[in-house]
């Protein structure tokens, strides 16, 4: 290719100019792929954690079904989580008003705080044989346009396959053992494009799209049924 031809010289800068384009993010989006570790000081909110025990539990081990089970989670995630709620400003969420007056410091002292909680096994839940909704975690439904979460979520579901040698895959969050009602809601919110903030909401917002209730349910309940 002759590039000193004004007329090419053009159409090859176009070109590689184009992931850049393809791969923008609207403007005020936070774009995750390139996240390093988190750290934070655990004994800095040792004396606040009443700011969030009635909730999640001391340890992170939450006693009502729609708060979410937060212990031992990797410490990545639950700081870009809390991040997000300052970002969003989602008034339905009762996180944020809890997250508004605190800084990042904060954030960063909670989520060490509840990534060193070891997580307890909730009270005993019986296993869920559903082979199929067992197929589409493992296998995704290609008819159905659902990928396997296995390949993000781990085949245990327990995080990312990449989680201990990559902190950005730390953000791909563990979920067997979480509370069913609480999963249920999130793959229905992602779905319906609800508070997509981040890089990483856009891409469960691609994986939930064709995901029914009935579904998303029937995934909640079977994840939960995994003991942590
Ligand atoms: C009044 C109840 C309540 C209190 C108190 C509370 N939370 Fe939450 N938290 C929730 C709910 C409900 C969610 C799920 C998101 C939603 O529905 O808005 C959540 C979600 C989270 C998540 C994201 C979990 C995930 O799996 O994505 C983190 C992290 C978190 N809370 C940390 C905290 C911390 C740290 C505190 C104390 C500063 C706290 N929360 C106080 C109710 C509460
Ligand atoms: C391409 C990667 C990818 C695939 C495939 C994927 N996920 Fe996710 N998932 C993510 C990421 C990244 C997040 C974190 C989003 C955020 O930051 O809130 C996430 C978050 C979630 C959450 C929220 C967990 C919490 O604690 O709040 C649920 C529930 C979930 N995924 C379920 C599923 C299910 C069920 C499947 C299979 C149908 C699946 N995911 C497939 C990447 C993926």
């Amino acid at each position: 290719m002759n590039l000193r031809s004004p007329c090419l010289a053009r159409i090859a800068a176009l070109l590689l100019a184009m992931p850049a384009v393809a791969f923008a993010l609207p403007p005020g989006f936070l774009d995750l792929r390139d996240t390093g570790p988190v750290h934070g000081n655990a004994d800095a909110v040792r004396d606040r954690l009443e700011a969030c025990s009635a909730c999640h539990g001391r340890d992170g081990v939450s006693p009502v079904p729609i708060f979410p089970s937060i212990g031992g989670m990797p410490v990545e995630y639950l700081y870009w989580q809390l991040v997000e709620f300052q970002r969003e400003a989602d008034p339905e969420s009762p996180m944020t008003a809890l997250v508004m007056t605190l800084g990042d410091q904060d954030l960063r002292d909670y989520a060490t705080w509840y990534a060193a909680q070891k997580p307890v096994a909730p009270a005993a839940v019986d296993a869920v044989a559903d082979e199929r909704i067992a197929r589409i975690f493992r296998e995704g439904d290609v008819a159905a346009g659902i990928p396997p979460c296995s390949g993000c979520h781990g085949a245990d579901a327990g995080g990312h396959p990449l989680a201990t040698s990559e902190p950005r895959y730390r953000l791909y969050p563990p979920l067997r053992g979480q509370h069913a009602a609480y999963l249920a809601q999130r793959l229905k919110d992602f779905r319906d494009g609800k508070n997509l903030v981040t890089s990483n909401d856009r891409i469960m917002h691609g994986v939930a799209e064709h995901i029914s209730d009935e579904d998303a349910q029937a995934l909640a309940d079977w994840l939960q049924a995994m003991a942590r």
